[in-house]
């Protein structure tokens, strides 16, 4: 069984991944990590994030055990995640690790943007998970804070909404949530409540 799981930052979307992949007790990708990572280590090696070829390579180097969580979900990772995605090349070179993955006998979940639409079209299960911005931007801030990483609700707002356009708009694998994808807008529901809807359609669907 294949889960394909995409959604906006700070949905909910990797909460979800995490539990279901727990409960059918499935490996979870969580693809945002390969082009964060990407985007860190771009950064980090002076690489300019628009330059096609250099990025490309580092997508296809890429060692993502070398990275300390807590350096990916900083929003300069989130930013800069967002910048090498819109690249051709560098999706191309991590689109055999997130396949592989998903081929693993037994099925797996895999959260991102593209899961549903590139990367796993033929997924059995496919969510589109989604929150208004300010609950995001909330949640966002909430998270940061409890890393010792505080940022604004306004500024993390701006980004928000800078993320998304930039996200929806790119010209490869825009984010999109699949034709046959299950919506859930997560505003108002906690993360148990997601839980069982999913869990409900999954048994509607197998
Ligand atoms: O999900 P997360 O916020 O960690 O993803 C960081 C960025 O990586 C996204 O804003 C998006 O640009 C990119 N991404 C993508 N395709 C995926 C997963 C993430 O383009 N499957």
């Amino acid at each position: 069984m294949i889960i394909a799981i995409d959604g906006t930052l700070a949905s909910g979307k990797g909460t979800l991944a995490k539990r279901l992949a727990a409960h059918f007790d499935l490996p979870h990708m969580d693809t945002g990590a390969l082009y964060r990572a990407t985007g860190l280590a771009a950064s980090l090696a002076g690489v300019a994030l628009d330059d096609e070829t250099a990025c490309a390579e580092i997508a296809a180097k890429l060692d993502l055990s070398a990275y300390a969580d807590a350096d990916l979900r900083t929003a300069q990772a989130g930013q800069a995640a967002s910048k090498v995605a819109a690249l051709p090349t560098v999706r191309t070179a991590l689109f055999n690790l997130q396949r592989d993955f998903a081929n693993q006998k037994g099925g797996a979940v895999l959260d991102g943007r593209d899961i549903g639409t590139v990367v796993c079209p033929e997924a059995n299960v496919k969510f589109w998970v989604d929150a208004t911005v300010e609950e995001r931007a909330r949640r966002r801030c909430l998270e940061l804070e409890k890393a010792g990483k505080p940022i604004s609700i306004e500024q993390m707002t701006i980004e928000l909404k800078e993320r998304d356009i930039r996200d929806k708009t790119r010209e490869v694998a825009p984010m999109k949530a699949a034709e046959d994808a299950l919506h859930i807008d997560t505003t108002h529901m906690t993360p148990d409540l997601v839980m069982q809807a999913a869990l409900k359609h999954i048994a509607q669907k197998l």
